[in-house]
C-alpha cells in the first residue's frame, strides 16, 4: 500500500476515503479536517481565546494538539467527576500533556460544585451515572467558560460519537435533539458560549491513530459506568454498517447535517430564563444541576 501524496509506504488505509497515507501525511490530513471543519462550521476566529474541554482520552487531547499546533490561542478545562482511579489517571494525563505543551489547565472538582462525585451522585438519583454526570459536565463547561472570559468550548465528539448521537435520536425520532444535533451550537443567550466539536469528520479510528503518531499519552479505560450504554451498542451496530459499506457512517452523519437537519429547526425557540439560584440559563425557574445539587445536599 502506497501513500496517496507522496507514495512512501503507507501506514493506514482509510477505505471511507479510498485513500492510505503515510504517517506524515496522515498527521496532515488530519489537520486538515480539523480546519476544515473549523471553516465550514465559522466555529471560532483566529483571536478568540477557546476553552478545550479535555477528559484525558485520545480525542479530546488530539484536538487540543492540533489546535496548539495551529497557533490557536487555548486553554484546557478538565472536570474531575471523581470517578474512582478513571479520574485519578484521566486528570495526570490532562496535566502531563498540559505542561508538555506549556498550555494552560483548568482543572474543576464536580464534588466541590455540587457536593458529591459521580458514584455518589448516581446512587442520589437512582438513575444511570450518565445523566447526572452528563448535565453537570455541560453545565459547568458552560459556567467556567462565562466566568473566565471564554465565548466557545470546544469538545472532543468525533464521527463515531455523533453518528451514534444521531442513531439513537433518529430511532426514537427525538425532534427537539434532531434540531440540536450539530457540529457548531451558537449561543441563544448572552449567558450561553458557544459550542463546537471540530472532531465530528473524523472517526475515532482517525483520531486513535493521530494520538498514536503524534505520541499522545492518553487514558486508554472508559469511564467504568460506561459499559453497556446505549451508545456503545449503537457504535457497535454503526461499525458493523460501516465493516459491510466504507463510508456509511460518514454518509449518515454528513448527510443528516447537510440535507435532513434544516427540516429539524426549530422557530418556535423555546424562551430562556436565569436560575432562581445561581443565575446560569434554565428553560423553568431553577437549573437542573442546581436541583441536583439541592437532591445531593438532602441525601446527605
Ligand atoms: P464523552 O461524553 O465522554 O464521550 O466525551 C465527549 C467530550 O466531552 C470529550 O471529547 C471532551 O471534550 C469532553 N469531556 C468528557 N469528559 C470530560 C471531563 N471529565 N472534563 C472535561 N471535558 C470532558
Ligand atoms: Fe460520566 Fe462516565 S464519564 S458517567
Ligand atoms: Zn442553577
Amino acid at each position: 500500500m502506497k501513500c496517496r501524496k507522496c507514495g512512501d509506504r503507507a501506514v493506514l488505509e482509510l477505505r471511507r476515503h479510498n485513500a492510505a497515507f503515510c504517517a506524515a501525511d496522515f498527521v496532515d490530513f488530519f489537520r486538515n479536517q480539523v480546519r476544515e471543519a473549523i471553516r465550514r462550521y465559522r466555529m471560532f476566529e483566529r483571536d478568540e481565546h477557546v476553552l478545550v474541554a479535555v477528559s484525558g482520552g485520545k480525542d479530546s487531547l488530539a484536538l487540543w494538539d492540533v489546535l496548539l499546533e495551529d497557533g490557536y490561542r487555548t486553554s484546557g478545562l478538565y472536570l474531575d467527576l471523581g470517578i474512582f482511579d478513571y479520574s485519578v489517571e484521566s486528570h495526570a494525563k490532562c496535566e502531563a500533556f498540559a505542561a508538555a505543551h506549556g498550555a494552560e489547565l483548568i482543572v474543576v472538582r464536580v464534588t466541590e460544585e455540587i457536593g458529591a462525585p459521580i458514584p455518589v451522585i448516581k446512587d442520589v438519583t437512582r438513575r444511570p451515572p450518565c445523566s447526572g454526570c452528563g448535565l453537570s459536565k455541560r453545565y459547568l463547561m458552560n459556567r467556567v467558560a462565562l466566568e473566565r472570559g471564554f465565548s466557545v468550548v470546544a469538545t472532543g465528539h468525533n464521527l463515531d460519537d455523533e453518528a451514534a448521537t444521531l442513531f439513537g435520536s433518529v430511532m426514537h425520532w427525538q425532534t427537539e435533539a434532531l434540531s440540536r444535533q450539530s457540529p457548531a451550537l451558537a449561543s441563544t443567550h448572552p449567558k450561553l458560549v458557544r459550542r463546537v466539536k471540530p472532531l465530528y469528520r473524523l472517526s475515532e479510528r482517525e483520531t486513535a491513530a493521530y494520538a498514536f503518531l503524534r505520541a499522545i499519552d492518553y487514558i486508554v479505560d472508559e469511564c467504568p459506568f460506561a459499559k453497556g450504554a446505549t451508545s456503545i451498542a449503537h457504535k457497535e451496530t454503526l461499525n458493523r454498517m460501516e465493516d459491510a459499506s466504507p463510508g456509511a457512517k460518514h454518509n449518515f452523519l454528513l448527510g443528516f447535517l447537510d440535507r435532513a437537519r434544516p427540516a429539524f429547526e426549530r422557530v418556535d425557540a423555546v424562551p430562556l430564563n436565569e436560575c432562581a439560584r445561581c443565575g446560569q440559563v434554565t428553560t423553568g425557574t431553577v437549573c437542573a444541576f442546581c436541583k441536583l445539587a439541592e437532591r445531593v445536599k438532602r441525601a446527605g
